[in-house]
């Protein structure tokens, strides 16, 4: 089976075709980043319009690099939800008209299923079931996936989600959005024993995060610096390493926790803070430490991208799942309510 996929829940338009025997044909992407880069984070409304200029030439271009014809694609698959309302109905509608003139089945994916089942696109994928941290710009979660589509619910942000926290601080530091790879790389060169960040809510127990106090934490130790920004490089590096240093520390604590608590052997990464190097090396070492395994995606696989779409998508397809005529995007989904996808 041939799938097109298209992912517009965000800031990012993503198209891909995965086939099912010969695995990802193309994957091409338009970040929006430099457009909401002015504005400090995504405007809605600039987003749902830059979806539309960019779809259907990124359309052409994964026809193009796939060498399929419109006769090829045999399913479509597009970001059902969750997102902003305005730029998933830009992906549904295209998904939509497609599936209809070409005579295929649509399928409309949850994001965070599309980013969870991301590593399976690479050569050594995991095996069910395992433990997924998802680490997005909208959530974090830890979720026992224990058979494909069948996902329980362990614990997850009470407040910001690990991305909004990076780039609210990346904000703070005076640096560009999205913030996450900017921070990294500024505490490249910091000393993670100059300030000591809090590690929220490790010392009692649970899997619920919360990032908001860090946050606002990591906003005093700048405000108390002399110049803007957080002042001069070496502090501002400084306080970029032990922001990060706290994030890791905790994402660390708490997927060792639900390693222990579901005697699972399997810890799967998935969304774009996963792409952070810091944040795989330390789940490495923990999870050697305790005999499991891990898994993620290469980073432009981590971040929001057509090909986890299509891929997930393709999954449900094949199980003989399609969407009723009148499915309408849900820009609020529970993942826990996707339903299992049959063998
Ligand atoms: O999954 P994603 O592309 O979009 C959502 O579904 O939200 O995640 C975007 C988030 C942003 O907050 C961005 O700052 C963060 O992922 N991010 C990173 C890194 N790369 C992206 N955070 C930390 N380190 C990174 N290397
Ligand atoms: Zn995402």
């Amino acid at each position: 089976m041939k799938v097109l996929g298209i992912e517009t829940s965000c800031d990012e338009t993503g198209l891909a075709i995965y086939d099912s025997e010969a695995g990802l044909l193309a994957d091409a992407l338009h970040s929006q980043a430099a457009m909401h880069n002015a504005y400090g984070g995504v405007v809605p409304e600039l987003a749902s319009r830059d979806h539309i200029r960019h779809l259907i030439p990124l359309l052409n271009k994964v026809m193009a690099q796939s060498q399929c014809q419109s006769q090829d694609i045999t399913g479509v698959a597009y970001t059902r939800g969750p997102g902003l309302i305005g730029a998933l109905l830009t992906g549904s509608v295209l998904a939509r008209s497609l599936a209809w003139t070409l005579g295929v089945p649509v399928i409309g994916v949850h994001h965070m299923e599309g980013h969870l089942l991301a590593p399976m696109l690479e050569d050594k994928p995991p095996a069910w079931p395992f433990v997924a941290l998802l680490v997005s710009g909208g959530h974090t979660q830890l979720i026992a996936a224990e058979e494909p589509g069948c996902y329980r619910l362990l614990g997850e942000s009470v407040d910001d989600a690990a991305g909004e926290a990076f780039d609210k601080v990346a904000t703070l530091l005076g640096l560009s959005y999205p913030g996450g790879p900017q921070i990294a790389a500024l505490a490249e060169q910091g000393n993670q024993d100059r300030f000591r960040f809090p590690r929220p809510m490790t010392d009692r127990p649970g899997l619920d995060f919360s990032f908001s106090g860090l946050k606002t934490f990591t906003r005093t130790r700048i405000e108390e610096q002399e110049g803007p920004c957080g002042g001069d490089l070496q502090t501002r590096q400084d306080i970029a390493r032990g922001f990060e240093e706290a994030v890791v520390d905790t994402l660390t604590i708490k997927c060792r926790r639900a390693l222990r608590q579901t005697g699972m052997k399997r810890l799967v990464i998935a969304g774009g803070v996963s792409a952070n190097r810091r944040l795989r090396q330390r789940l490495e070492t923990m999870a050697t430490a305790e005999g499991a395994g891990l898994y993620y995606a290469r980073p432009a696989l981590c971040t929001d991208n057509g090909a986890m779409i299509a891929y997930a998508g393709c999954q449900r397809l094949l199980a003989g799942e399609q969407d009723p005529a009148d499915a309408a995007p849900r820009p609020r989904w529970p993942l826990t309510e996707v339903g299992r996808i049959p063998a």
